[in-house]
């Protein structure tokens, strides 16, 4: 998983294009990067070096490159350390290529082996390496640039996004397969990358390339053919967010800032797709859709924590639903009848999640995609896809985009399972308001202030609090590097109960004054009297603050919506945590926005 960018067009600004994409593409990976320029010289000037792209920014200030036409990339490390040396743009033997690669070459060793008996040298761990020799060979044999470059594709197996320039080449090549890639179309100048927002300053014309796919852009355009050079016709889209979303606005982090915009990126997934006076929920990506005989739902991570919610909603509803992760999907029973299984991804591009849709077509069974990237590869492999229309997340732990998805699994519920439930339909309407509240009023930071030496923090809820418990607690150790977990409320007293001590806060999800309510404020009585401190997120309606140290409020509201809410109060205790110890919010350690590899 990493970030790639090319472009052309820009004349004296290629540079600083390229530096301005990668630092939009830094969600992506953030071990390494570089650029790699060509003009009218016989070599390629390539900058590169480990760190962050302003590692990369401070080492161009007193050394830059020039040229017309470049590629960039962000690394995430699969195949060797984050060294200098391992950090792209690769170059072939002569310095006339330079590629970048987003992906894995799964025969890369074998390649190697025989390159390196042919005589090449290389410099680096990485598999992308043997791409540029590739291309040497078969320039040496006689091919011209692009067509040397397809030989060297139909050589490598594996998932790939890959981009070369070419000493005094006037144009840039790119290839996919399994990886994203999407060309930016401006008048006078043309970009390559593995997402919009590395380009969309400057456009917001787009053509999203499919697997199998090469294309070439230069001075006159863009043109996209298949490996076997057949022409291919592509649809120019017009993207409808606009560059300043994917900056900070002001807020500290991103994440900070996503956070906020979750009532707006609410409103954006219920706009048009609810008739409260119907009492019906339309989604017109699903064109009335038989009743499933059964719901499986594959995700990782966070959209597991997702997953894990839409199942409840599809289970209330009277259909057999199950989420599974991704990655464990394969050892499943096979889906029964006419069964859907739902992809989840924020993304559309996690690995794990697309191999499990892949088995689950495999199986015969017909597949959906919940997602939040519009041409993302899980868009274009599943039967169906419903948007969940949060806008661009930045910040790699996930956060307005865990709310969307749950409303986004509401209308899918209601539209399939239950249309017609008039109180869900209400308390959707109300939810984008109802969460700004606990925005404006939220006191996560104090609370926060008071647990910061803890040595562990435990989550617990039921119902559909529990995936928010599992949310809460991922949120936490993903941003904070504290351990933390998530328990169903009823579990903690079978074993982790053992680790619960004065110095490990309990934070437990009660909302509404049911039997699952009443059950959670049993299993907080359980830790208090261990000395626990307690923190509550509740709507108020059980006695639950009875038992706690401090209190996390949220409107009352439907249980559905609940869910939402307390969620809000976990992602701003996790934010503040992280930001009173310092840590690296939007970019933490060893992990990345997109997992493009299994
Ligand atoms: C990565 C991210 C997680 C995310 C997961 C699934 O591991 O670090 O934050 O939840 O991928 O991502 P997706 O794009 O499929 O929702």
């Amino acid at each position: 998983m990493c970030g790639i960018i090319g472009a052309i067009g820009r004349g004296e600004d290629t540079l600083d294009t390229l530096v301005h994409g990668l630092s939009k593409l830094e969600y992506r990976g953030y071990d390494s990067a570089g650029v790699a320029l060509t003009g009218d010289g016989e070599r390629i000037e390539i900058r590169k070096t480990a760190g962050e792209i302003d590692d990369l920014r401070a080492a161009l200030e007193t050394n830059r490159p020039s040229g017309r036409a470049g590629v960039g990339h962000t690394r995430w490390s699969t195949h060797g350390p984050p060294t200098d040396e391992n950090a792209h743009p690769h170059a072939d033997c002569t310095g006339e290529v330079a590629v970048v690669h987003n992906g894995i070459i799964e025969n890369y060793q074998s390649l190697r082996d025989e390159l390196v008996t042919a005589g090449h040298t290389f410099h680096s761990d990485t598999d992308t390496e043997v791409v540029p020799h590739l291309i040497e060979s078969a320039l040496a044999d006689g091919a011209d640039p692009e067509s040397a470059f397809r030989a060297a594709m139909e050589r490598i197996e594996g998932s790939y996004a890959i981009a070369a320039v070419f000493a005094g080449g006037d144009a840039v090549y790119c290839a996919r397969e399994d990886s994203p890639l999407v060309l930016g179309v401006d008048d006078g100048a043309t970009y390559l990358a593995s997402d919009v927002p590395a380009f969309r300053e400057f456009t917001d014309r787009v053509i999203y390339l499919d697997d199998g796919e090469v294309a070439r852009i230069d001075d006159d355009g863009w043109a996209v053919t298949t490996l076997a050079s057949e022409p291919v016709e592509k649809a120019v889209h017009t993207v409808e967010w606009d560059a300043e979303e994917t900056g900070k606005s002001g807020y500290d982090h991103y994440m900070l800032k996503e956070i906020h915009e979750q009532p707006r990126a609410l409103r954006q997934c219920l706009r048009g797709r609810v008739d409260e006076l119907g009492g019906t929920v339309e989604l017109d990506e699903l064109d009335a859709p038989p009743r499933p005989t059964a719901v499986q739902f594959v995700a990782c991570g966070t959209s597991y924590h997702a997953a894990l919610y839409g199942a409840q909603l599809f289970q209330d509803a009277g259909i057999p639903a199950q989420a599974f992760l991704a990655s464990e999907y394969v050892t499943s029973p096979p889906p029964a009848g006419d069964a859907l299984v739902v992809g989840v991804t924020q993304s559309g591009e996690t690995a794990d999640t697309l191999s499990a849709l892949r088995e689950a077509k495999g199986r015969g069974a017909r597949t959906l995609a919940l997602t939040n990237v519009v041409g993302s590869t899980v868009s274009r492999e599943c039967d169906r896809v419903i948007y969940i229309r949060a806008g661009p997340e930045i910040g790699v732990a996930a956060s307005k985009t865990f709310a969307s998805q749950l409303a986004a699994l509401n209308l899918f519920a209601l539209a399939t399972a239950n249309g017609g439930d008039r109180e869900a339909l209400g308390a959707l309407r109300d939810l984008p308001s109802e969460v700004q509240a606990v925005i404006d009023d939220s006191t996560a930071a104090e609370v926060a202030e008071h647990y910061l030496d803890a040595e562990g923090y435990f989550f617990i809820g039921r119902g559909l609090n529990y995936p928010v418990a599992l949310e809460g607690a991922l949120k936490l150790k993903e941003i904070t590097y504290r351990h933390a977990e998530g328990f169903a409320a009823g579990e903690l007293k079978h074993g982790p109960l053992a680790l619960v001590t004065r110095n490990t806060p309990v934070i437990a999800i009660a909302t509404g004054d049911d039997e699952l309510a009443r059950k959670t404020v049993g299993n907080v009585k359980e830790v208090e009297a261990r000395n626990a401190p307690v923190i509550a997120v509740t709507d108020g309606q059980s006695d639950i603050e009875r038992y706690a140290d401090h209190v996390l409020p949220i409107p009352g509201t439907h249980p559905r919506t609940a869910a939402v809410l307390a969620n809000v109060q976990l992602q701003l205790f996790a934010y503040h945590t992280a930001a009173q110890l310092g840590r690296s919010i939007d970019k933490p350690r060893n992990l990345a926005k997109s997992v493009t590899v299994e």
